[in-house]
């Protein structure tokens, strides 16, 4: 087995099992699940996200609803499109992609979906569940990227995981289910002291800081386990290209596992939305408790 973790096959298969289901719902219970999909502004990587995950649900068979806004759209027009699509019964999910404008604050915007449509994870009452181990909506990139760990390690019982990066999205969420599946959980970042010290005791490590090729061959133990979250994009050679927050070329000789960038996290990000956009719809139609 290659110790390279394919995040885009598993993605695909993924995909695969959630377009019978989506498939299954239709036909059974006249239920198409659909997703609104906010994008506010022209940031040029979030607009090929928002592409990315549209596509997706085309090839599901999920319903989008697009809602491109202009850069200075204001929090009280954003909190009115909100309103609209918790109350729109054929949208299941509502995703507003982040980072939104500087005069809007995230907070307001995230506390203003209905949690049951929250296909994010990122409304307070269901990052609250998780907290306490009743995981109704877990946040996507956290949860593809525990899908790759149990795929390739199964039981994580005991293993020291060390998370670099402590954001909302990402960092935090990571963190607590790694907690749940009993890990011994260090979270790391930017003031933390001895950084490479920390990483050398991971036989888990997850990188989730944003910084091009940040963890280095000698802050990795032999036989680790890298989870690389980051996606950076940056100018070498003359041409632009997608680069981690790990120096792969350098770490993945040493490891047992690592995901690549890209074709590793990224893929399983946008699964995991469908994943939780079909469950959302399941569970708004009372077919899953
Ligand atoms: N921006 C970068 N990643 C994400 C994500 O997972 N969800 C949202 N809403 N915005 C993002």
């Amino acid at each position: 087995m290659s110790n390279v973790i394919d995040g885009k096959q598993f993605a695909n298969d993924l995909c695969e099992k959630l377009k019978l289901e989506v498939a299954q719902l239709l036909e059974q219970q006249d239920l198409q699940p659909g997703i609104a999909v906010v994008l506010v502004g022209d940031d040029p990587a979030s607009q090929v996200y928002v592409r990315n995950k549209v596509k997706r649900c085309e090839q599901l068979g999920i319903k989008s609803f697009e809602h491109r806004l202009p850069e200075d759209t204001s929090e009280a027009d954003l909190l009115t499109l909100i309103k609209q699509l918790n109350d729109q019964s054929d949208v299941h999910g509502i995703l507003v992609q982040l980072p939104v404008p500087d005069h809007i604050d995230d907070k307001v915007i995230l506390a203003a979906i209905s949690p049951s449509k929250d296909v994010d994870g990122l409304h307070i009452e269901n990052i609250g569940a998780m907290a306490v181990g009743n995981n109704q909506m877990v946040p996507c990139t956290p949860l593809g990227s525990m899908m790759l760990l149990n795929d390739r390690l199964g039981d994580l019982s005991g293993k020291h995981a060390v998370v670099i990066g402590r954001s909302n999205l990402v960092g935090k969420p990571m963190a607590t289910l790694l907690l749940q599946q009993n890990c011994t959980v260090t979270v790391a970042h930017s003031r933390t002291k001895d950084i490479e010290s920390i990483c050398r005791q991971a036989d888990i490590l997850v990188a989730a800081v944003g910084r091009p090729r940040f963890v280095k061959a000698d802050w990795v133990k032999e036989g680790a386990v890298v989870i690389d979250v980051g996606i950076n994009r940056i100018e070498e050679d003359g041409k632009s290209r997608l680069v981690g927050d790990v120096d792969f070329d350098a770490v993945s000789p040493k490891v047992a596992g690592i995901t690549p960038v890209p074709g590793g996290v990224g893929p399983m990000t946008i699964a995991c939305l469908m994943y939780n956009t079909v469950f959302a719809a399941k569970k708004q139609a009372g077919l899953v408790s």
